[in-house]
């Protein structure tokens, strides 16, 4: 049987978050932000679709209008790669800078990171995976998020993925939280639809599980509840209304207060689990998510089924009538719903993962950080068997 450690009420508790920019047009203050930082020089960290979206060109004017020169560095694709950050790496000792921007998801943000870790730390990035082993200040960073979901913006997470071993290699500690957070809803209109439910989704895994984390508090209940509530209430409203500002804005929100959330109550067993599968077979974060999290919930719920009351509620369950476990099933059954609606496969077997797969990943499962604050310890078998129920 599975063992629970029980949340103290007297613990203390810390929150981290760095400056905040929030609001339609919050991109016009990036060229004062990187002035508030003393910039000389700015690094542009991008991807092509970005570009291709017309955000850089408007970055780039707002730090001309400022008079800070940059170089644009954007060769990051999803699930960002180790041999990316080291040839990003070298693209920024080059250029000179000394403050670095992310503007994109958050494949583009934890690059951006990355680098930016190795220009001080030196090493290989791989050599910084687990908790608090970036020790030395990183340069200042400003990032800039394009999707409904990452968080990675105010986060002291980094994912990069470890392309020998073929895992996510999570890096975590207060070195990696960024100096300045700038959201603009606006971005978020230029996102593929795909992109927009995947990320929405992550969001919420965001949400429930810094909810139910081990580490959360009330300081950061108050965020994952909100990011819980705004994402039931806007994600569809984006799929359908493409260009309603109000249900943007309100994913915009969304993201922040997961991430307000999830950095300082860090994660669980979805996130443990999903990357895995997404260093294995280089699939989008949001949907593996949105496939395991009703799983993970269901597995949860046997350690913690009070603390899914209130998420039930929040996502619209009335639990008058309900034991703690069943509205727990029930806030898992309308995850899932959700998942539906904005087209999410059913099952990892959608994704091109096999059951002879399963034995690996539940092994590379143990070794995620994101693990030690799942609310319910977690064996191997366990793992596996939720696997295979999400297969
Ligand atoms: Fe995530």
């Amino acid at each position: 049987m599975s063992s629970v450690v029980a949340r103290s009420p007297d613990r203390v508790s810390k929150f981290l978050v760095p400056e905040i920019v929030f609001g339609h047009g919050a991109l016009s203050e990036a060229g004062f932000a990187a002035r508030r930082l003393d910039a000389r020089r700015v690094f542009i960290v991008t991807d092509p679709g970005i570009v291709e979206a017309g955000w850089l060109t408007e970055l780039q004017q707002h730090l001309d209008d400022v008079d800070l020169p940059y170089v644009v560095w954007h060769g990051v694709t999803p699930n960002p790669k180790d041999h990316e950050v080291a040839a990003g790496h070298r693209s920024y000792r080059e250029s000179g800078a000394d403050v670095i921007i992310g503007l994109g998801g958050g494949s583009v943000i934890d690059a951006a990171k990355a680098i930016a870790v190795l220009s001080t730390n030196g090493g290989q990035i791989l050599d910084y995976e687990g908790v608090d082993r970036v020790t030395q200040a990183i340069p200042p960073l400003i990032m800039i998020p394009s999707t409904s979901g990452t968080g990675a913006d105010l986060s002291q997470f980094c994912v990069i993925t470890d392309t020998v071993r073929r895992i996510k290699a999570t890096l975590i500690g207060r070195a990696l939280v960024p100096n300045i957070s700038i959201t603009d809803p606006r971005l978020l209109v230029t996102m593929p639809e795909e992109l927009n439910a995947a990320t929405g989704l992550d969001a919420l895994t965001h949400g429930i599980e810094a909810y139910v984390s081990r580490a959360a508090s009330p300081l950061t209940d108050v965020h994952a509840l909100t990011a819980i509530r705004l994402v039931s209430d806007n994600l569809l409203q984006t799929m359908d209304l493409p260009e309603d500002t109000d249900a943007r804005a309100g994913m915009a929100q969304a993201s922040l207060e997961a991430g307000l959330a999830f950095t300082n109550a860090i994660l669980g067993a979805t996130h443990a689990m999903s990357h895995q599968v997404g260093g294995a077979l280089d699939l989008p974060h949001g949907v593996l998510n949105g496939v395991l999290l009703p799983h993970v919930m269901r597995f949860n719920a046997g350690a913690c089924p009070e603390r899914f009351v209130p998420v039930a509620q929040t996502l619209g369950v009335s639990v008058d009538r309900l034991s703690a476990q069943d509205a727990a099933y029930a806030a898992a059954d309308r995850v899932r719903e959700l998942a539906d609606s904005v087209g999410v496969p059913k099952g990892l077997g959608d994704l091109g993962v096999t059951a002879e797969d399963i034995d690996q990943l539940s092994i590379n499962t143990l070794g995620d950080a994101c693990l030690t604050t799942n609310p319910r310890d977690a064996s191997q078998d366990e793992i596996s068997a939720i696997f295979r129920a999400a297969l």
